[in-house]
């Protein structure tokens, strides 16, 4: 086939004939090539030796899926988790990225589901609870936290305390050491300048303190499985002799201080006004019906932990030191429910020294084994869910140990009011540690932590893989997270010196 041939003249012969001629353009200098600085590398590696050959490719299965699809698959893998505030406590498994506590700091954030900064900590026996708060309160110091330990019960911490230049205080029969839990506490100070609104306020706080001791105290005693009774009437008894005993009463410008003995022989020896006020027909009849709660505030007295608890205080506590603890091992030969009672007391003492504490002074207040205190009854749990509430109004942090979730069920019977209580207090910690737990525990992490199965496995499966190892529920976040002790902390936190010793 013939082709046409292109017959004219082209633009730029057109345009010299019109004598213009088309601009140039400069071809751009040659430039010489950057000398590469990575080499590529084919995906297996060089086949060379040493130098990460493989002979297949790596195993890696490929999915296609939405965002919102992929979390349920893969429920840890989420991005760095922690805002960078507070300690850095270990590392986010899952991430890779630094896992930072800061339990207040997490309230104070608006985008964190936290509402108070309380943690419950759940482990099997010597998995490294108290381990992990010795160092929660080492690294939190560096920020200005004091601690507090109400009742170190194994004397564990005494060893962190001197780590602080802090001597611990023990308590215990044969010691000078003495605690009033009847005590005023700083509520008093600067009493006289006070307005009287303030001053009957103050008053008010006070005797419900008292209160809820006494109530625990007394209702912690048995007469077979029930309950020493503290209703109106034995209120109404306490109340008016503590208001006679601090001068309350006759409406004395300022609160004496009294005893736990001064209110029990004032009960054991009534006045005619107080047989009165109760409206009994004589001192017989106050006798006899008053003598369950007159013998169990004497057992306080003249029973076992006689002398520690009913007298005036003559500890005298550094509340600037990093540190504050009360050791208690010294009552473990006199039972349970003596280290119970012990503990009951020193938490109602500590809750009137942490009264009116300043604007910015944070603490940890650490309840190891606290189930020891929760097992007298129901008083005694309600003492302790007190406390939780009041975190957020004394801006301390309460952390509270305990093996299993189940051990706050098991504090009564099922159904009683004391269980329902307690497992109520889960939910007033928003931050939970999980470190590993037998096979036997996934279902109440289930029941009573709602941890879906993955969750659930992860405590009864990686966490226990390794010493550390915890799952850390924030609100409603969940964290793989491994704490590495420094060699410090190690030795510090080394509880098995009895093991070691007995082989
Ligand atoms: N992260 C860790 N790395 C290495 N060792 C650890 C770690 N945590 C704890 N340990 C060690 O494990 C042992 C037990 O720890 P710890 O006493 O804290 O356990 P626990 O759960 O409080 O036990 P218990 O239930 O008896 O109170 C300690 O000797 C401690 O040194
Ligand atoms: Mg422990």
């Amino acid at each position: 086939m013939k082709t046409r041939k292109a017959k004219g003249r082209s633009g730029a012969q057109l345009l010299q004939d019109f004598g213009a001629d088309f601009p140039k353009i400069e071809s751009p200098a040659k430039q010489e090539r950057a000398k590469r600085l990575f080499a590529e590398r084919p995906a297996r590696g060089r086949m060379v030796p040493q130098a990460g050959w493989a002979p297949s490719w790596p195993p890696v299965a490929q999915y296609r899926m939405t965002s919102d699809q992929a979390p349920v698959l893969w429920p840890f893998v989420a991005a760095p988790g922690m805002k960078p505030h507070g300690a850095q406590m270990g590392m986010d498994w899952d991430s890779r990225a630094a896992f930072y506590f800061d339990p207040v700091g997490w309230v104070l954030d608006e985008t964190m589901p936290v509402n108070n900064p309380n943690v419950w900590i759940f482990g099997s026996p010597g998995r490294g609870k108290s381990a992990l708060v010795k160092a929660i309160i080492i690294r939190m110091a560096y920020f200005g936290v004091r601690s507090l330990i109400v009742g170190d019960v194994k004397d564990e911490y005494e060893a962190l305390c001197r780590f602080f230049g802090v001597e611990p205080i023990a308590i215990g029969q044969g010691l000078a050491n003495r605690i009033n839990p009847l005590e005023l506490g700083p509520l008093m100070v600067g009493w006289e300048s006070l307005p009287t609104q303030e001053q009957v306020a103050r008053c008010n706080t006070v005797f419900a303190r008292w209160l809820t001791l006494l109530r625990g105290m007394v209702g912690s005693q048995k007469i077979g499985r029930s309950p020493v009774p503290f209703g109106p009437v034995e209120e109404h008894a306490v109340d008016y002799t503590l208001k006679q005993l601090t001068g309350v009463a006759d409406g004395a410008s300022m609160m004496r201080p009294t005893t736990i003995t001064q209110l029990w022989r004032a009960l054991d020896e009534p006045s005619p006004e107080l047989i009165g006020q109760l409206r009994y027909s004589g001192k017989q009849q106050f006798i006899d019906e008053t003598r369950l709660l007159r013998d169990a505030l004497g057992s306080m007295v003249t029973g076992a932990l006689g002398g520690l608890f009913d007298q005036e205080t003559t500890i005298k506590l550094d509340w600037n030191a990093p540190i504050v603890s009360l050791s208690l091992s010294r009552l473990e030969g006199l039972g349970e429910e003596a280290t119970g009672m012990a503990l009951l007391c020193l938490n109602s003492w500590a809750r009137a020294m942490r009264e009116a504490s300043a604007t910015g002074d944070l603490r940890i207040v650490v309840r190891d084994e606290c189930w020891k205190q929760m097992r007298l009854g129901v008083d005694a749990v309600k003492s302790f869910d007190a406390d939780l509430r009041l975190s957020r109004r004394d801006g301390d942090i309460q952390i509270a140990i305990g093996h299993k979730p189940s051990d706050l069920v098991s504090v009564g019977d099922a159904g009683s009011q004391e269980a329902a209580i307690a497992k109520d207090l889960l939910h007033l910690a928003d931050t939970k540690v999980l470190l590993g737990q037998d096979a036997q525990v996934a279902d109440e992490l289930e029941q009573m932590l709602g941890l879906g199965e993955i969750a659930r496995n992860t405590v009864t499966g990686w966490a226990r893989q390794e010493r550390g190892r915890a799952l850390w529920i924030v609100g409603e976040r969940m964290f793989r997270v491994q704490t590495i002790l420094h060699w410090l902390e190690l030795n510090l936190a080394w509880t098995q010196g009895a093991l070691a010793g007995a082989l």
